[in-house]
């Protein structure tokens, strides 16, 4: 796997990007910046800001990182990121002088809502993350998208719209991105909108941060190779988040759990490990892994709970040593 320079999931909650880039400047954020082109063209066009981008596609990124390094520009950063996480773990409220987004969403049906960029707990954390006067840019090529996003927009009291129209169909001067060039060769009308953050409150949305790393700490009269052998691939979901657990390997004194984690905000595919106690016979933990770069979200602290109701529950004599896991209600469960 190509692991980045720069990828939220390893990145600090929020991030200081005066450190980041060595300078203390506006900053710009391109989301889905694809070939790169209107992201360079963005940092010649505001040498006076630093300008991130932010992407999904190794092979995008790859790309731009290559003419990052080639060309030494100084005022750019991509970062290996979906604009949920990056808008709701990276930035703080009131960081952002503009946001630019070109071209989302191609294969866009009306029902696909959970997947889409432009909906509401997005377009909500985006708005708290524009700073007073900030400005966003949205560009689509499929009239369904600019109808849907014109609503959504309407429905947004912490901008205002800088056309008289919800959207225009031309910008001169404009730079053209590959999509939007595609797009024009083949027949379709491009629209644009641009939007002004005024002064009405924000949404509350605040910068999710690292919670306490979870454990649970158990006894039970069983192995490692009997609780492993008992072990069949299951999923749980609590609200928004979804937990698979799907495989389990075996290792000289512990058992490595695959798992799933899917929030709102941030996907994981990583590890829980089970040990033993060295010394106490059949004392166990139960904690995140160190497998890629686990982060100890809401989401994993459910992992570690619901995997450890499971282990619990293989044998009546099993008990809790100690443990420390968040339930949703954010309420501390640990002692
Ligand atoms: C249709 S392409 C447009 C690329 C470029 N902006 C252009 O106009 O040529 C959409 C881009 O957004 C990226 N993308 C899709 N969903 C994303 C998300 N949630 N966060 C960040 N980037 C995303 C994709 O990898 C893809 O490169």
């Amino acid at each position: 796997m190509q692991t980045h320079k720069l990828d939220s999931l390893t990145m600090a909650w929020p991030t200081d990007w005066t450190a980041l880039f060595g300078t203390s400047r506006p900053l710009i954020l391109e989301i889905g910046f694809g070939q790169g082109t209107f992201l360079f063209h963005l940092a010649r066009k505001y040498p006076e800001a630093n300008i991130i981008g932010l992407e999904i596609s190794n092979q995008c990124l790859v790309k731009a990182e290559n003419t990052l390094q080639r060309e030494q520009v100084a005022n750019v950063r991509v970062i290996h990121s979906r604009a949920e996480t990056a808008l709701n773990h990276l930035f703080e409220p009131s960081s952002l002088w503009q946001v630019h987004i070109n071209f989302p969403d191609p294969w866009f049906k009306r029902n696909h809502a959970r997947r889409r960029l432009m909906q509401r707990d997005t377009l909500d954390a985006l708005v708290s993350r524009l700073q007073p006067g900030g400005e966003l840019y949205l560009a689509t090529d499929i009239l369904a998208y600019a109808e849907m996003s014109a609503e959504l927009l309407q429905d947004t009291p912490g901008l205002d719209n800088l056309f008289d129209t919800p959207w225009v169909d031309a910008i001169p001067g404009r730079v053209t991105t590959k999509y939007e060039a595609r797009a024009r060769a083949e027949g379709r009308d491009c629209h644009y909108f641009a939007y002004r953050r005024n002064n009405l409150p924000a949404p509350d949305v605040p910068v999710i941060k690292d919670l306490e790393m979870p454990h649970l700490v158990f006894t039970t009269p069983l192995s490692l190779e009997t609780m492993a052998q008992r072990f069949e691939p299951f999923k749980h979901s609590e609200g928004d988040i979804h937990v698979g657990f799907s495989a389990v390997f075996r290792g000289e004194h512990t058992l490595l759990f695959e798992i799933h984690v899917n929030e709102p905000t941030i996907n994981q595919h990583t590890a829980l490990l089970l040990t033993q106690r060295y010394g106490a016979e059949k004392t166990y933990t139960l904690q995140m892994g160190t497998f890629g770069h686990p982060r100890p979200t809401q989401g994993m602290h459910i992992a570690v709970s619901t995997l450890g109701n499971w282990l619990l529950s293989l044998h009546h004599e099993a008990q809790v040593v100690s443990q420390k896991v968040q339930a949703l209600s954010s309420a501390d469960q640990g002692h």
